[in-house]
């Protein structure tokens, strides 16, 4: 395909919207909030804030630039920046990154597709030992979670088939805006309940001394996960971007956006678990185990309102979780499209396909397929460990070296300026973050993970 018969996005607030999709997901309505929660609130989100403004945002520039530059699949731009030499493999890598995270985000996600069906038929009513049970009896199921797997994930390829304008960017700009309303509703539900103001302040008002080296290390860790930094999703987005959009502007729009949703998110789910004496640290479990309980309790008086706001709760989760599955099923399909030479259609079926597999047999391993472990993990714990924990970082840190100290200075400066139509008064500051502060801030993660820092 040359490049003039590339697809792209038709519109800058498509384009926003649907880059903002990829990146608004699981770890802003599900990690943050237990990320938060686990280390003293406030305090963990104003080191966030700085690690998003330092690391975050460069990095993300550099996969926009990449992309843009390529206006390929992310193992063909990486190609093209590099002019054929090794470092098209840390291209290559973000696009397995993104393969093998597809198929068990799609099982959390279709997790969340059950939880709309359970609202709704007022499955998650009940004792508290009750609800706290239906995640692990759901989850151990051997039928249930495959399903709702392969329905979400057929529902990204629905959309991915009918290409950038006619499927990602038209579906994202109905479901962004729907994720916003969903959003502010039930903060605002949330907020009005009684004793709601503890849970308000333990979001905002920092306490710095529950400053930690951990925290310190996850809220990096963090704004890489929601910004879907290193796994190909941007950069492959970034390739249907028109020459004219101005790089450093998207990327702080799509920052402001992706936080604003986490931190919205922690206004939905703090505010009642305080009104209830809950305290949010109960980790991953939070959102499946703990908040349909707080959600009975504190809309205990009110059973219609608690209906509605945990079916909103779930539908909210659903799209967010949905529009990001979008994003990492375009990154293997366009690879596969391209680079195989067939059709769109084909490339998202070999996707859709071999990740139902990979997702399915994720899901069983964690109950009836106990079996199905290596290294002592199940299947599920080891693509998460394997991508988030090495390839992740990894990829971060190749892509900032790269950029930063191999790629010519100008062929940077072109793309970040636009050709010189927009302002490079931050370049300097760019290229300094991303030769030194960004490759030395993911090599402090990656060995904290192991325990060598
Ligand atoms: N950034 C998205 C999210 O926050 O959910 C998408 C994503 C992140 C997908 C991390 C997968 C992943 F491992």
């Amino acid at each position: 395909m040359t490049s003039e018969e590339r697809a792209s996005f038709g519109s800058k607030l498509g384009m926003i919207l649907a880059t903002a999709g990829g990146a608004v997901g699981l770890g802003n309505v599900w990690r943050f909030p237990y990320m938060a929660g686990d280390n003293g609130g406030a305090a963990f989100i104003v080191v966030y804030l700085c690690c998003v403004l330092l690391l975050g945002i460069p990095c993300m520039l550099s996969e926009f630039i990449i992309g843009r530059h390529g206006a390929a699949n992310t193992f063909r731009a990486y190609n093209k920046m590099s002019g054929g030499n090794a470092w098209k493999y840390v291209g290559l890598l973000g696009v397995v990154t993104g393969f093998l995270i597809t198929g068990y985000y799609a099982v959390v996600s279709g997790w969340c597709l059950q939880y709309v069906y359970a609202s709704l038929v007022g499955e998650l009513k009940g004792n508290p030992q009750y609800v706290m049970d239906y995640f692990t009896t759901f989850s151990h199921n051997p039928v249930r979670p495959a399903i709702w797997t392969l329905v979400i994930l057929f529902t990204a390829h629905f959309v991915i088939i009918h290409g950038v304008r006619g499927g990602i960017e038209r579906a994202s700009k109905l479901m962004m805006p729907t994720l916003f309303v969903l959003l502010l509703t039930i903060v605002v539900a949330s907020c009005l309940l009684p004793g709601a103001d503890k849970g308000v302040d333990f979001l905002l008002r920092p306490d710095f001394s529950k400053m930690t080296k951990s925290m310190f290390l996850g809220a990096l860790g963090q704004s890489f996960y929601s910004l879907s930094i290193a796994m190909g999703c941007i950069c492959t987005y970034a390739s249907y971007f028109s020459r004219q959009t101005n790089l450093l502007k998207s990327a702080l729009q799509i920052s402001v956006i992706d936080t604003i949703v986490a931190i919205l998110a922690g206004l939905m789910i703090f505010p009642a678990a305080f009104s209830v004496g809950v305290n949010p640290d109960s980790g991953p479990s939070l959102i499946f185990i703990t908040l349909p309980n707080v959600f009975n309790q504190a809309f205990g008086g009110m059973p219609a309102v608690g209906w509605v706001v945990s079916l909103l709760f779930y539908l909210l989760l659903s799209v967010a979780a949905l529009t990001s599955l979008m994003s990492l099923h375009e990154v293997s399909t366009s690879f596969f499209f391209e680079e195989l030479h067939i059709t769109r259609k084909k490339g998202a079926v070999i996707v859709t396909v071999s990740c139902g597999i990979i997702g399915v047999l994720c899901s069983l391993s964690l109950g009836s397929w106990d079996f199905l472990r290596i290294g002592g993990m199940d299947l599920f714990d080891l693509f998460d460990f394997v991508t988030g924990q090495i390839f992740l970082p990894l990829g971060g840190m190749l892509t900032c070296v790269f950029l930063g100290w191999f790629v010519p200075r100008k062929t940077v400066r072109d793309e970040f300026t636009s050709w010189g139509t927009v302002s490079g008064a931050f370049f300097g500051i760019y290229l300094f973050l991303l030769r030194f502060v960004c490759p030395l801030a993911i090599l402090a993660i990656f060995l904290h993970q192991f325990g060598i820092i």
